[in-house]
């Protein structure tokens, strides 16, 4: 993982996918339309994952930025 990664919020947003949706989540942190990229990731030279909803379904995107599950939370906040 990339040390220019900062902390957005130590918990992970809720986010109601729609099947066939793609799904921008900003992974530098920087971002002002968290969880998803603003393009702010240019200044640090990162991208952000790309996920497609296979299905209507609620998942929560990684806040803290250091998920191993990206762009999901996997509980790693809590270590923080
Ligand atoms: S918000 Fe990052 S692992 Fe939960």
């Amino acid at each position: 993982m990339s040390e220019d990664v900062v902390i957005a919020r130590k918990a992970p947003y809720k986010v109601e996918m729609k099947a066939g949706e793609k799904y921008f989540w900003c992974a530098c942190g920087r971002s002002a339309t968290q969880p998803f990229c603003d393009g702010a990731h240019k200044a640090v030279g990162m991208r952000p994952v790309i996920v497609t909803a296979d299905e209507d379904k609620t998942a929560w995107f990684c806040g803290c930025k250091h998920t191993a599950g990206r762009p999901f939370c996997d509980g790693t906040h809590g270590t923080l």
